[in-house]
Parts: C-alpha cells; structure tokens; sequence
C-alpha cells in the first residue's frame, strides 16, 4: 500500500510517500520538505498569509519532487496531445482551487507532463495549525482526489508528532498505556494515550506553548527565527556551573498537568532591560557572556518545567512509556534529560529523530496509515484549525 501525505500545518510544505507492507513496516520512499524559515526570518516570526503564498507556490514542486524520489513521476508520452483534463474537471477543480489561483496554474502544468501517480491513498494534514495554511495543502488533496480517485485520509498534526515514533513498527502492548509530550510552536501537551487512536489530554499550555518561548525569547535577546535552535546552540557554549542568571520555573511545583510560559518570556524582557540599563554598551564581552547564560537558563527552565510535569504525571498514571514529539523534542539538552530521568525512573522513552520531530510529512505518512480506515470523501474533507486529540 503506498500513501502519499502532504502537510502544510505551519511554515514548513512536506511531501512524503510510503509503502506499508505487513503490519507497520514502513519503507520510506521520500520525505521533501521546503522551508520557508528564511522569508519569515525577516519578520522573527511566521505570517500566516505570507506563509499560505508560498505553500501555493510550492506544494506542487515539492509534490513533484517526492513522487520522483519514489520513482512515482511518469512523464506523459509526448505523441498525446489531449488536453490534460476535460471541461467539466476543469469546472470543477477551478472551483476547489477558487482560492489559490498559483497553485491551480501549477497543477494544470503537472497534469499535462505526468500520468497519474501510483498511490493508494492521500494523508493529509487538516488541523490543528495557521488556518490559511491548512487550505493550501487541504484543497490541493481535494484536486488530486478528485482527479485520480485516490481515496483521502484526514490527519491530525498533533497526532503525527505522537505516531512518528511508530515508525519502525514498535507498537507492541509493553508500550501502551503511553504518556505523550507534545512540544511545538504552537501546542504543549502532555497526552495520555490508551492506544494508538485513543487519546486524552490531561494537561496544557494555558498560553504559550514551550517552541513559541523559545521563539520569543530569542527575538527579545535579539536572536534570529526560529529561536529554538539558535538558543540551544549558544546554550552550549555557557559555562553552567558558572552562570548566574536565575529565571522562572512557572507552574512547576502546580500539583495539575498544565504548564505556562508567557511569564519566563516577560522574565527575560526585563532581564535584558536590567542588563541593557546597568551595562555599558561597549563591553562585547559582558555582551557575550550575558546572552550566553540567558541561551542556557531559558533553555533549562523549559526543560525543567517539561521535565517535572511529565515524570509526575507518568508515575501518577502509571504508564509504561514516555513518548516525546514535536519541534522542541529535538532539542539537545531535553533528549538528554528526558533521557536520564527516564533510566532512573526505570521507563522507556521513545524519542523520534531529531529532523522527524520538526514538521515533515512523513509523520503524517504513518498517522494515515493507522487511521486507513477513516477515510473520507473529497466534498466532506475540511480544515479544523483548532482540533484536537482525544473527545
Ligand atoms: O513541531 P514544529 O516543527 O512546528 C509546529 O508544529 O509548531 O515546532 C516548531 C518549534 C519552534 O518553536 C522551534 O523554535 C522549536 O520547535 N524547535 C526547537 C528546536 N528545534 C525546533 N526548540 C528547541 N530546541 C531545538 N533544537
Ligand atoms: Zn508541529
């Protein structure tokens, strides 16, 4: 069974394919991912409209290069000259397309080079994230089913963060009741997974979720987008035993599941003003230091924070297994901790690579693969920006 996914939740535009063949052995036959990290540098963070112009222009190339990856791109042969498709497809898909005018213009020019693809089904990626970004990648599964009668699987983001750690096939029953971690820019959540398909969340972010602290911090300390990265790179180079800024740990000794990060944020936003106002401008070597131990301490109240609330809830709930996912579980120094606590806890932690905990469409590949059976119709399929795991 070979599943073509497609994810534009956010700033990142994916394409992968898969072929699944027994119980979960997946074989990866692409995963393309195009960045948009250097047009929303500019502005320290991501612009929903601007983010949804350029899924238009490159969902199709980026279609296009997946399916040669997985030497699924047949060129047409160049005797037929028939139009690609018929007047009434082409009413039709005008219409589900009424809004994206270049990525309409691209398709038509796909289907007059290339066959119609070998795939069996379409994940695709409705929710939860950027609503006008959602669109893109929704209406352009809507054409492509349409078109070839490829059958449409609907995917929740958050649900791929959690499923791609299955992978390489580990969903025997030692892994199951499970507690997932769910860090992103957008969402912190820690989930209590019954099985695959079965979800409740028992705790979350009351406003900023861990990624957009990062993220935030890092534009307050002058730092670049996205700021998780960066802050863990300068984060390395602190001397910790030496380091004397101390910030928040809010929420951490809460006796619920929740979590809050917008005060560490206002944390750092008065730190760099003490600084700012009690250090001469010319010392680069303050400078450096400062923003040095700053990178390490929000780095680490984060985590501790992460850390804390999830071991707690794990031993309160008796799971058998730690699941991690999302952006920020790429993060160094949170792998490591997570990791030591989890030895001394005696639990085990699955973790995902770090390039498949950032957003990528082979996450949702396999979360279409165990939802096969929800598929749903082209006219149905909508966008739910704000779904969620679990009832
Ligand atoms: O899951 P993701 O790729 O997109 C969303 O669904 O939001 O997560 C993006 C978030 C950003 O906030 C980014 O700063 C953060 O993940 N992130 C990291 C690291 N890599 C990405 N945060 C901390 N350390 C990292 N190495
Ligand atoms: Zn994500």
């Amino acid at each position: 069974m070979k599943i073509l996914a497609i994810e534009t939740s956010c700033d990142d535009t994916g394409v992968a394919v898969v072929e699944v063949s027994g119980y979960g052995r997946f074989q990866v036959f692409s995963n393309e991912v195009s960045s948009q990290i250097e047009i929303h540098k500019k502005y320290g963070g991501v612009f929903p409209m601007m983010a949804k112009r350029e899924h238009q222009h490159n969902v199709v190339p980026v279609f296009e290069k997946a399916l040669e990856k997985a030497s699924l791109l047949i060129k047409k042969p160049k005797f037929q000259n028939q139009k690609p498709v018929s007047a009434s497809q082409l009413k039709t898909l005008k219409c589900i397309l009424a809004r994206e005018d270049a990525l309409f213009e691209k398709l038509i020019n796909f289907l007059e080079k290339y066959e119609k693809p070998d795939i069996d089904y379409i994940a695709i990626v409705h929710g939860p994230g950027l609503e006008p970004c959602l669109w893109v990648g929704v209406n352009f599964a809507k054409a492509l089913s349409y078109l070839f009668d490829i059958p449409l699987i609907p995917v929740n983001h958050i649900e791929s963060h959690i499923l791609v750690n299955f992978l390489e096939g580990k969903t025997d029953k030692k892994i199951f009741p499970a507690l997932s971690l769910v860090v992103s820019g957008g969402h912190t959540q820690l989930i209590l997974v019954k099985k695959i398909g079965n979800y409740k969340i028992i705790g979350e972010t009351r406003d900023d979720a861990a990624g957009e602290c990062f993220d935030k911090a890092a534009k307050i300390l002058g730092l670049s987008y996205p700021g998780g990265p960066i802050i863990s790179k300068i984060a390395d180079k602190s001397d910790r035993r030496r380091a004397s800024i101390i910030l928040p740990r809010p929420m951490m000794n809460s006796k619920d599941y929740d979590f809050s990060f917008s005060g560490l944020k206002t944390a750092v936003l008065y730190k760099v003003r003490d600084f700012e106002s009690t250090t001469i401008h010319s010392r680069m070597v303050a400078k450096k230091k400062f923003l040095k131990e700053m990178c390490c301490e929000v780095q680490q109240a984060i985590v501790d924070v992460l850390l804390k609330k999830t071991f707690m809830a794990a031993k309160d709930l008796k799971v058998k297994s730690i699941i991690l996912g999302g952006g920020v579980s790429a993060n160094k120094e949170l792998r490591k901790q997570f990791e030591t606590q989890a030895l001394k806890f005696k639990i085990p932690l699955l973790v995902p690579p770090s390039h498949l905990s950032t957003d990528n469409a082979l996450m949702s590949a396999v979360t279409g693969y165990f939802h096969r059976k929800d598929i749903i119709s082209w006219q149905k399929l909508k966008v739910d920006a704000n779904l969620r795991v679990g009832k």
